[in-house]
């Protein structure tokens, strides 16, 4: 690290406008980490980057030097019977009633690949991978790294969480974030996401990018954009990195909530579940493989003959979770009727708002989640209906919350036409 820098100047110097180089980059990315940059000059300089924006260079700089303050993995020897694997993750930007990652996962160690998803829970109104498992009786998220190689060689997926190792800088600096109005900053959030995937040592990645009222930045616009920076810093690391942008306007799927999403993920692996889920999920396993070679590949065939459904039983043993064991319901149920007929849209941001009410996410990092709670539409996008028609239930535990959950329902409810399904692909970017 190089003498001679300090904070003020930096931030003096973004706050400007001014593109900052590799050492001043590396500086004050170390000095957060070691506690010599304080909080509140690293909350200035996210604002800054927030008005200012950054550079390619600047990113993908960014980008490693939070790599680079834990410990990146190496799992580029890993084997699976005796032969060394190619890795490959995905990432979603995060919508509503998105649980592609736990059918998509399992599906693609049915090739000779293996699947490193470290992934988080959820906070507002998007559910998080590891809550919805958390729903399968016994199955544990907190491996270590030795456990998740064991995992990993053994089943060719793994879906665990990140420990304190990966990226340190990321996981402070996003404190810093939530609680400054700086979250939604495409530079931060692409170095964020990017930063955690390169650490995890993977060698190829796709990514969901969500765009739509569920979605972190609804206009397509934005959501190009961020795929197209973190493609480029895939391409600048090393990571062969293929983005889909996708539309989130309306749920995917049916479900919304843990163990329903689970639920639903089940019977896709059977070989049914709602179509729009189906082709998101096989379309991310086509780009998921082509960026390890694999071309001809034929996703649907493995959901309908049963490998798909094998490997994601093998995964969830392997980490202490028994697939047979009955996924938790809830104790209370309510129907909401249609107010009006014709077709119809639903609001996915609103949905998932009465998910969350329901009890299915937290308020606060730590809280519990109710697994049984959440929403089922019956009636989905373009379908058309006749007011009085039962249109979706909200399932909850604490029946206090199904006032609160309905009146968001209802509020996420309309007649309108049909906007297309939720994963319909808009754009392919590519790194290769
Ligand atoms: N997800 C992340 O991991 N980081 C962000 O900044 C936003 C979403």
């Amino acid at each position: 690290m190089s003498a001679g820098h300090d904070a003020v100047r930096i931030i003096e110097a973004k706050r400007d406008g001014r593109e900052l180089d590799d050492d001043e980059i590396d500086w004050i990315v170390d000095g957060f980490t070691r506690g010599v940059v304080a909080p509140e000059q690293m909350s200035a300089l996210a604002m800054a980057i927030y008005f200012r924006g950054m550079t390619d260079p600047e990113i993908t700089r960014w980008t490693s030097a939070m790599v680079g303050s834990g410990t990146r993995m190496d799992l580029s020897g890993l084997t699976r019977g005796g032969a060394v694997v190619p890795t490959v993750d995905k990432h979603s930007t995060g919508g509503v009633g998105d649980a592609i990652t736990l059918v998509l996962t399992p599906l693609l160690a049915t090739w000779d690949v293996a699947v490193p998803q470290l992934s988080g829970r959820g906070l507002g109104h998007t559910g998080g991978t590891l809550d919805k498992l958390e729903s399968i009786p016994g199955w544990r998220a907190d491996l270590d790294a030795s456990e998740m190689r064991t995992v990993l060689a053994r089943t060719g997926a793994v879906i665990c969480s990140a420990g304190p190792d990966l990226a340190p800088a990321d996981r402070a600096l996003y404190a810093l974030r939530d609680v400054t109005g700086t979250v939604p900053s495409i530079p931060m959030i692409a170095a964020s996401i990017m930063s955690k995937k390169i650490a995890e040592g993977t060698g190829a990645l796709v990514l969901d990018v969500k765009y739509g009222s569920g979605a972190f930045r609804p206009d397509p616009a934005d959501a190009r954009e961020l795929a197209r920076v973190m493609v480029a810093i895939g391409a600048a690391s090393g990571v062969r990195t293929s983005a889909l942008v996708t539309a989130n306007h309306t749920p995917l799927g049916r479900a919304v909530g843990n163990a329903l999403e689970v639920a639903e993920c089940l019977e896709i692996l059977a070989g049914g579940g709602p179509p729009d889920m189906v082709d998101l999920t096989c379309a991310l396993a086509a780009e998921a493989l082509s960026a390890v070679g694999i071309d001809d590949a034929d996703p649907r065939d493995r959901l309908a003959d049963g490998r798909a459904m094998d490997s994601f039983r093998a995964m969830i043993s392997a980490q202490g979770g028994d697939p047979e064991a009955p996924l938790p319901r809830a104790a209370h149920v309510e129907q909401l009727r249609a107010a009006v007929s014709g077709p119809i849209q639903w609001n996915a941001l609103r949905v998932g708002r009465a998910s969350w009410l329901s009890g299915a996410g937290r308020t606060r990092p730590g809280e519990d989640v109710d697994p049984g709670a959440g929403v089922v539409l019956r009636r989905v996008e373009g379908d058309h209906v006749r007011a009085g028609d039962v249109v979706a239930t909200v399932h909850a535990n604490a029946e206090e919350r199904l006032p609160g959950a309905l009146a968001e329902l209802a509020a996420a409810f309309g007649a309108g036409s049909d906007r297309g399904p939720a994963g319909a692909v808009a754009e392919r970017l590519r790194s290769w």
